[in-house]
């Protein structure tokens, strides 16, 4: 249990920001497994300053997500509090504002935003100052160990961000330089919490329950991010926090299961952004409900390639049956 945005957080699972994917119905999908704290996808403070309609559609939530933050990517602390303001002026039930520090795709460090931030701490100090000053709510950051293993500087990035005020730190243990793969870092993170008064959260390779296990215990965080580990694994979120509330190992969801999870979320998308939409979508999160299950292939290529209505989809996913 920890303290944050005047929350107790009794979960040990934060739902990482996903551009693509952590938008308002999964979101809502993923919080009734036992989310402690939920992100927007990245939005852009200049698609919000300029009223870039799209943009704001990221921010719709309702008023029953809490703790909940929307994620803002910039460079310029003029440009990302306009953006604040325009959270103000819709009155966007949130709870914090999340400063991107770790992208690490090409169209957003090229501007200068994103992981690029963590190059120049005296710029990164300036910004994040008039940020923490003009903004209403509390400010959080999600950062990189660093651009690349000649420039881990995380220790001194969480001592500047710390030392402003910034009131929960997530980190990816990996550099900016490996994008998404090669081997998560969680032992440089060992000894990181001693020297840390506000709540830390680890990100990178959360799978499995023992992903968990091993990301908590050697970093001794407050939680764990799961981010492409629980896209058609919801039941992730059980096994972590149950583990952790009583030594419990909760088995894996069974075929049953799945299917009824792929169907519910489905139908949380069609209703939040119309069935056409929610179709296209779907075709990148919907086979991950069968992974692993013998003979999967090829309900996980329809669902990738053909299905366009909830009806197409739900009369393949009660056919499909495990010979
Ligand atoms: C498709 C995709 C989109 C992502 N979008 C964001 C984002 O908008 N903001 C962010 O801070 N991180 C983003 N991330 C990074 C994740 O939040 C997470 O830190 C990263 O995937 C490592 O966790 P994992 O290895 O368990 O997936 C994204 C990752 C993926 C795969």
């Amino acid at each position: 249990m920890f303290e944050f945005a005047n929350y107790k957080i009794d979960s040990k699972v934060i739902l990482a920001p996903m551009a693509g994917f952590t938008f308002y119905s999964y979101r809502k999908f993923m919080q009734m497994f036992g989310v402690g704290i939920s992100y927007s996808e990245m939005v852009s403070d200049h698609g919000l300053v300029y009223d870039n309609k799209q943009t704001i559609a990221y921010l719709k939530t309702d008023n029953l997500e809490h703790p909940f933050g929307i994620q803002l990517f910039g460079h310029d602390s003029k440009t990302i509090n306009g953006a604040i303001d325009i959270i103000v002026k819709e009155k966007i039930a949130c709870d914090f504002i999340d400063i991107n520090l770790a992208c690490p795709v090409k169209k957003v460090t090229k501007q200068g935003s994103g992981s690029s931030l963590l190059k120049d701490l005296d710029y990164l100090k300036k910004m994040m100052k008039e940020i923490i000053q003009h903004s209403p709510f509390p400010i959080t950051a999600k950062i990189r160990l660093g651009i690349d293993d000649e420039h881990l500087n995380f220790k001194e990035v969480i001592q500047v961000l710390q030392d402003l005020g910034v009131k929960m730190i997530a980190i990816h243990a990996r550099s900016a330089k490996q994008l998404y793969s090669g081997k998560t870092r969680y032992e440089l993170l060992k000894d990181i919490k001693k020297d840390m008064t506000i709540p830390l959260i680890v990100s990178g390779d959360i799978f499995t329950l023992d992903d968990a296990i091993y990301a908590l215990k050697t970093t001794n965080a407050d939680g764990v991010m799961i981010a492409r580990g629980g896209v058609g694994n919801p039941t992730l979120i059980r096994q972590i926090n149950q583990y952790f509330k009583d030594g419990t190992r909760l088995k894996d969801a069974d075929l049953d299961t799945q299917k009824q999870y792929c169907l519910t979320l489905a139908k949380m998308m069609c209703e939040d952004m119309g069935e056409e939409k929610a179709m296209r979508i779907f075709k990148s999160i919907g086979p991950k409900f069968f992974n692993g299950f013998k003979n999967s292939k090829n309900i996980r290529v329809s669902i990738a390639s053909k299905i366009n209505t909830y009806n197409e989809l739900k009369s393949l996913v009660d056919s499909f049956q495990i010979t």
